[in-house]
Formats: C-alpha cells, structure tokens, sequence
C-alpha cells in the first residue's frame, strides 16, 4: 500500500527466536559474550538492552567464560543439614571470593546446587567429574590447595 510507513523493531516470531539462540551460543561458547549479543541483536533487530533483559531473567545464561574448573557445591537438604554451607564458606574463603563465584583469573568457579544424589555421604561436592562425600571445611581447603599446587 503507498505511504505505509513499516516500522522496524521486533516481533513476536523474532521474540521467540531469541531463547533458542541463545542457548545455541551459550552451547557452543560456554557463554554469551558482548560480540554475540551484539550479532544476535543486529540479526533479530532487537536492541542488546532487551536481549540482556532476557537473558539475565533466567539462570542458565552466563556472561563470563567458564572457569577451567568448575567446583559444585551441594546445599541440598542433607548436605545443608551436615553443613554443606560451611563447606562452601571454606571453599570461597580459600579462594578468596567475595560476591563474585569465579576467580579473576577463571580458574575456578563454584556453584550452589542441589541434592547431587548421594545424601547419605553429605556432605558433598564435585569438582570437575569427580564427587568429593563427607566433606569437612578443612577437607575442601586441602583438596583446592593441592589443585592449586
Ligand atoms: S543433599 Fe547433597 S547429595 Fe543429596
């Protein structure tokens, strides 16, 4: 039709491309850095604003790198309940993290979760592949300082 003006932004089907994308570059990156949020948003011609307003609602979106090292903390019931969350004060303590849960140089990471399926062992934890049971603060502290060794 003449003098239709077409305005560009998004729409719902650009919309509802936009998590599926997401979670291919995080799959493939291990994360999503600002040069792909910025090539999502000229290709679906959605602002970076709104695609981070997205991605930051849901948890399974990290705009770090993953660390070399990823240490899993269980905080599940009977891990919690035998102390779990001194094992994780321990194990950022040795680390020296505050706020943050990678270390500046992305050698580890360390991530709250729950039950890993050997409660009767709590605490746990796993670092990498392996699962550390009946965890102590001191325990985990000695375990990193060898990694870091
Ligand atoms: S609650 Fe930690 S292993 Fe089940």
């Amino acid at each position: 039709m003449d003098g239709e003006v077409k305005t560009v932004s998004a729409d719902n089907s650009e919309r509802s491309e936009l998590i599926p994308i997401l979670q291919e570059v995080q799959e493939t990156e291990g994360f999503l850095s600002e040069k792909s949020l910025e090539k999502i948003s000229k290709s679906l011609n959605i602002s970076q604003t709104e695609i981070y307003a997205v991605a930051t609602f849901y948890s399974q979106f990290k705009f770090t790198p993953p660390a070399r090292h990823k240490i899993k903390i269980c905080l599940g019931t009977a891990c919690h309940v035998k102390g779990g969350e001194k094992v994780l004060e321990a194990v950022k303590r040795t680390l020296k993290l505050e706020n943050e849960d990678t270390t500046p140089d992305l050698e580890y990471s360390v991530e709250r979760v729950a039950c890993i399926g050997c409660c009767a062992l709590a605490p746990c934890a796993t670092i990498d592949d392996h699962v550390y049971a009946k965890l102590t603060p001191n325990k985990i502290q000695h375990i990193i300082t060898e990694m870091e060794g």
